[in-house]
C-alpha cells in the first residue's frame, strides 16, 4: 500500500480581498522556481477561486473551496454547489471544519452529505475533525475524533482520493498547540480507523491543523502519522506559508 502523499493546505477562511491574490502569485512563483516536496493547496474565499486558479496555473499549487452545499442546484439562497466550485477551478473542498460544525450546527450526517456532493462533482474532500477543550480535558479526544470521522465519512469514499485534517478546536487561532505525543496519539487512531474502513485507507493523508506557524511547523509536520498541515492565519502571507511548506 502506498504512503500518503504529503499535503500542505492554506485555509484563508473569510480573509483576503482581491489584493491578497498577490500572495498566491508570490507563492506560485517561488514554488515554480523551487518545487515543494509536498502537494500545496490554497482555499481562498469562494469569490476568489476562479481568479486564483487562473493565477497559479502551471505552478503545481491547487485551489480549493471551504465548503459546499449537498445539492447540485436549487432554491438555496446564498449557497454554492460542489459543481459550481469545480467549474470555478476548485479541485478540493474542506468539509466539516469546526467553524462550520459550531457556527452552522453542521452534524456528521450533514458533512457526510457534503462529502457525497464533492465526490459527485469531482472535488477531493478534506474532512475535518477535532475535540473541544472540555472534551480534551475529560480524556475524550480520541473517541470524539473517531466518532466524528466515522459519521462524516461515507462508504462511497472507498478507493477515491481524500484527506483528513485533525484540528483540535482549542488550538485553532489560539497560538496553543497539542504536544507531539498528543498529536501522534490522535493521528495514530485516525490512521487505524482509515485502514480498517477503506481499501485505500493507508494512503489517505492525515493533516494536522491549529496554530501551525513557521516556528513550530517542523516539529508538528514530522510527528509520527502527520502527513501535512492545514494552516489558517499563517497561510495568508507567502512569507509565512512558504517556510511551512518547505518544512513538510
Ligand atoms: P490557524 O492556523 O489560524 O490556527 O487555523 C487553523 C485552521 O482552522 C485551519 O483550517
Amino acid at each position: 500500500m502506498s504512503q500518503p502523499t504529503r499535503l500542505v493546505a492554506g485555509n484563508w477562511k473569510m480573509n483576503g480581498a482581491a489584493g491578497a491574490l498577490r500572495e498566491a502569485h508570490a507563492l506560485a512563483e517561488s514554488l515554480a522556481k523551487e518545487p515543494a516536496r509536498a502537494r500545496v493547496a490554497l482555499f481562498p474565499p469562494a469569490i476568489l477561486i476562479h481568479r486564483m486558479a487562473e493565477q497559479v496555473k502551471g505552478s503545481g499549487v491547487q485551489v480549493g473551496a471551504q465548503d459546499c452545499h449537498p445539492e447540485s442546484s436549487g432554491a438555496y439562497t446564498g449557497d454554492l454547489s460542489a459543481e459550481m466550485l469545480h467549474e470555478a477551478g476548485a479541485r478540493l473542498v474542506i468539509l466539516g471544519h469546526s467553524e462550520r460544525r459550531t457556527g452552522y450546527r453542521e452534524s456528521d450526517a450533514d458533512v457526510a452529505a457534503k462529502v457525497q456532493a464533492a465526490l459527485r462533482a469531482g472535488l477531493e474532500p478534506v474532512v475535518c475533525a477535532g475535540e473541544s477543550l472540555t472534551q480534551r480535558d475529560a480524556g475524550q479526544a480520541l473517541e470524539v475524533v473517531a466518532a466524528q470521522l466515522q459519521g462524516s465519512l461515507p462508504d462511497s469514499l472507498d478507493g477515491l482520493p481524500f484527506a483528513i485534517a485533525y484540528e483540535p478546536v482549542w488550538a485553532i487561532g489560539t497560538g496553543r498547540t497539542p504536544t507531539v505525543e498528543q498529536v501522534e496519539a490522535v493521528h495514530g487512531r485516525i490512521h487505524d480507523l482509515l485502514t480498517a474502513r477503506f481499501s485505500n485507507g493507508a494512503s489517505v493523508p492525515v493533516l494536522y491543523g491549529g496554530s501551525v506557524k513557521p516556528s513550530n511547523a517542523a516539529e508538528l509536520l514530522h510527528a509520527r502519522g502527520v502527513d501535512g498541515a492545514l494552516v489558517g492565519g499563517a497561510s495568508l502571507k507567502a512569507h509565512d506559508f512558504l517556510p511551512i511548506i518547505r518544512a513538510a
